[in-house]
C-alpha cells in the first residue's frame, strides 16, 4: 500500500498538511455540519449485517464507524484515504473496533484494494478530489464483487451552498486571485454538475447511476456560535489561499468582513446556520 500518488500529488500534500490538520482539529465541527448528509447517503447505501464495505476518502472515520455498526461483527469496513494525517486520527478513534481497518492509499491509482471483494462502496465528500475521476471509479470498481453497490454524497454548486460561497465572495473582494478551484477541477465542487457525474460514471464499470438532490440546514462551528463558525470558515482552502495572497492588515479586514456576514446567519438558538445542497449518487457494478 503506497502513500505516494503522482496523479494526485497536490491533493495528497494538501490533505496531509494544512487541509488535513484543519479537518482533524475541527472534526467535531465538520461532523456536526455534515451529519444529515452522511446519514442520507448511508440510508441509500443500506449496508447490511455481514457485508464488507469500502469507505473512500474516509478522513477521520466518522462514516467508517457508523458503517461498522451497520455491518456488525460478521462484516467489516476498510477506510481508505490518501492522507496519513487523516488515517492517524481515524486509527486513534477506532482502536477499540475489531471490524474496522485502514489503508493509506490513493483510491485512483493504488491497486491494494483489489485484494478485497467488497459488497459496497461509500463516500461522504471523499470522491471529488481525483485528477482522473473515471480512472478512480474504475479502480474502485475493481475492488467490488459483481452486484456490489456504490453510494456517495457530494456538494451541489458553490452557489447552492452559501456556507462556502458567502465567505468566498467576501474573500474575493480582498484579492484579484480566485480563492477556490475552478469548477471541474479537483475540489469540493468538482461534482456540482450532475451531467458531469453521469458522464464520469458512464466511462467506468458502474451502471444504473441515480443522482438525487438532497437539502438540509447545516450549522457551522458545531452550532456553538459566531466565533467557532468564523474559525471553521477561516480554515477552509479559500481562506488559506487568501492568507497567502494578501498582507496581514488586509487579511484582518477580511476576517472582520466574514464575521459580519456570518452574524447575519445567527438563528434564535445562537447557531450560525445555512442551507446546504448535495447530490446523493448511487450505482451498481453489474
Ligand atoms: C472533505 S474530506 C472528507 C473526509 C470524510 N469522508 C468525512 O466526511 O469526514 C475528503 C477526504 O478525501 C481524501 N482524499 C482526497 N483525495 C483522495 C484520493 N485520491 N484517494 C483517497 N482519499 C482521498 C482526503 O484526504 C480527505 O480525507
Amino acid at each position: 500500500m503506497g502513500s505516494e500518488s503522482r496523479a494526485n500529488a497536490q491533493q495528497a500534500d494538501y490533505w496531509t498538511s494544512s487541509g488535513g490538520r484543519h479537518w482533524v482539529a475541527e472534526q467535531q465541527q465538520f461532523d456536526h455540519m455534515l451529519a444529515a448528509f452522511g446519514a442520507e447517503a448511508r440510508r441509500v447505501l443500506a449496508a447490511m449485517p455481514g457485508e464488507h464495505v469500502l469507505d473512500v476518502g474516509c478522513g477521520t472515520a466518522t462514516s467508517t464507524i457508523a458503517i461498522s455498526q451497520a455491518v456488525g461483527p460478521t462484516g467489516s469496513v476498510v477506510g481508505c484515504d490518501i492522507s496519513p494525517t487523516m488515517i492517524d486520527a481515524a486509527r486513534v478513534r477506532t482502536a477499540a473496533l475489531s471490524n474496522v481497518s485502514f489503508a493509506i492509499a490513493d483510491a485512483q491509482t493504488d491497486d491494494l484494494l483489489q485484494a478485497h471483494a467488497f459488497d459496497a462502496v461509500f463516500s461522504r465528500f471523499g470522491v471529488m478530489f481525483f485528477a482522473d475521476p473515471s480512472a478512480a471509479f474504475t479502480n474502485i470498481a475493481a475492488a467490488v464483487r459483481p452486484g456490489g453497490r456504490l453510494a456517495f454524497v457530494c456538494w451541489q454548486s458553490e452557489d447552492a451552498n452559501p456556507w462556502i460561497s458567502m465567505p468566498a465572495r467576501v474573500m474575493r473582494s480582498f484579492t484579484p486571485e480566485p480563492v477556490l478551484p475552478p469548477a471541474d477541477a479537483p475540489g469540493p465542487f468538482a461534482f456540482a454538475d450532475p451531467a458531469r457525474i453521469e458522464a464520469i460514471l458512464a466511462a467506468t464499470p458502474w451502471r444504473g447511476t441515480t443522482i438525487t438532490p438532497y437539502r438540509a440546514t447545516l450549522e457551522m462551528g458545531g452550532g456553538l456560535g459566531l466565533e467557532p463558525a468564523l474559525q471553521q470558515s477561516m480554515g477552509t482552502r479559500a481562506a488559506q489561499g487568501l492568507r497567502e495572497q494578501v498582507d496581514d492588515e488586509t487579511y484582518a479586514r477580511a476576517i472582520d468582513a466574514v464575521r459580519a456576514e456570518l452574524a447575519g446567519h445567527l438563528d434564535d438558538s445562537g447557531a450560525v446556520t445555512f442551507p446546504g445542497a448535495v447530490w446523493i449518487v448511487s450505482a451498481v457494478k453489474p
